[in-house]
């Protein structure tokens, strides 16, 4: 019997400038280009086998088999690279995640850049970064950025073909830090599938949408020249008005928790007092705070005094995905 394996591994990523809101949904073709930071330490392993003798995918998430919408996911980025290697095989999926599930650390991006990797890679597609780009992008649009290494830029592109992640610095450039302040939350904040529809409701998303290629050029330069005033100034500024939008959307989103905004305020005093630290937050109420890597066990002490604040994750920049 024929079997086709491998295995891949990557990070989730920590977006400095979000991505929020499709102007296709489908291909998650997005309304502006986004530039993040992959996380060392934290990743996704994720095992393809396409087997004859199978009759259906199977999807298997820490040792829980996963049916429903979830598997029908992952089935849909499979049936692309069985139409690219011209067969039908089904396939067994297996995927572990190193980092706490349901701590609020977002964990489709780095699922869907392993999905990616290790299924063209087990069908024998010989497919360049660009194209495993775009593949994990179809699963989750900010998995894009978390296939190629260290601080990446996803463009919006002109059509499907032209909307991928591409590496602007090595995870060695800058010796940054995120440090990941898990807050205490509620009840499950509303997916990012589904936030992203919500955004074209609030009028302020295309106020957000003019000025992102601003931002993203000051974005972008502040790493080149690991300028992190420029930095902290422009990601802090980036994550509140995406809050602004999901605030003002219809039906409204709101994701911080009181310690959300008690640890903004705190990391905002930091900084006047010389920390290098900043806030981002994404669609729940974590705050990570991006700092050098030499202030982040300081940054991280200080966030474990702050109440509502659970546990703090300290990732490094991090590599491309890569196969196992
Ligand atoms: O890739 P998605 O659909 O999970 O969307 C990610 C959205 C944010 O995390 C809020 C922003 C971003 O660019 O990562």
């Amino acid at each position: 019997m024929k079997t086709h394996t491998a295995t891949a591994q990557s990070s989730p990523n920590i977006a400095f400038i979000k991505y929020w809101g499709n102007r296709d949904s489908g291909l998650r073709l997005p309304v502006n280009g986004s530039i993040s930071m992959n996380l060392d330490g934290l990743f996704t392993r994720t095992s393809v086998n396409f087997i004859q003798a199978l009759a259906a995918d199977k999807l298997v998430i820490n040792q829980h088999e996963v049916a429903g919408p979830g598997l029908d996911r992952v089935s849909s980025i499979l049936d692309i690279v069985r139409q690219a290697a011209g067969f039908q095989m089904k396939a067994e999926v297996f995927s572990e995640n190193n980092f706490p599930t349901g701590a609020g650390i977002a964990s489709s991006a780095a699922a869907f850049a392993a999905l990616a990797l290790a299924s063209t890679h087990a069908a024998g597609l010989d497919w360049s970064e660009p194209a495993i780009s775009r593949l994990a992008r179809l699963g989750s649009g900010s998995a894009s950025r978390s296939i190629p290494a260290g601080f990446v830029e996803w463009k919006m592109g002109m059509d499907d073909q032209d909307s991928y992640a591409f590496s602007i610095a090595p995870a060695d450039h800058w010796d940054l830090a995120d440090c990941i302040a898990v807050v205490n939350s509620g009840p499950k904040a509303t997916g990012s599938t589904e936030g992203h529809a919500l955004a074209p409701s609030s009028p302020l998303q295309n106020a957000r949408v003019a000025d992102t290629p601003r931002r993203l050029e000051i974005c972008r330069q502040a790493i080149l020249e690991r300028n992190f005033e420029a930095l902290a100034s422009v990601i802090e500024h980036d994550s509140d008005i995406m809050h602004a939008v999901m605030m003002t959307s219809r039906p409204a989103l709101f994701y911080w928790k009181p310690a959300t905004l008690a640890v903004m305020e705190a990391v905002r005093e930091w900084r006047t007092r010389g920390i290098p630290a900043a806030y981002t937050i994404d669609a729940g109420p974590n705050v990570h705070v991006i700092c050098t890597r030499a202030a982040s066990n300081q940054v991280a002490k200080l966030l474990r005094k702050i109440p509502g604040v659970g546990s703090v994750l300290i990732a490094k920049s991090g590599p491309a995905a890569r196969l196992i």
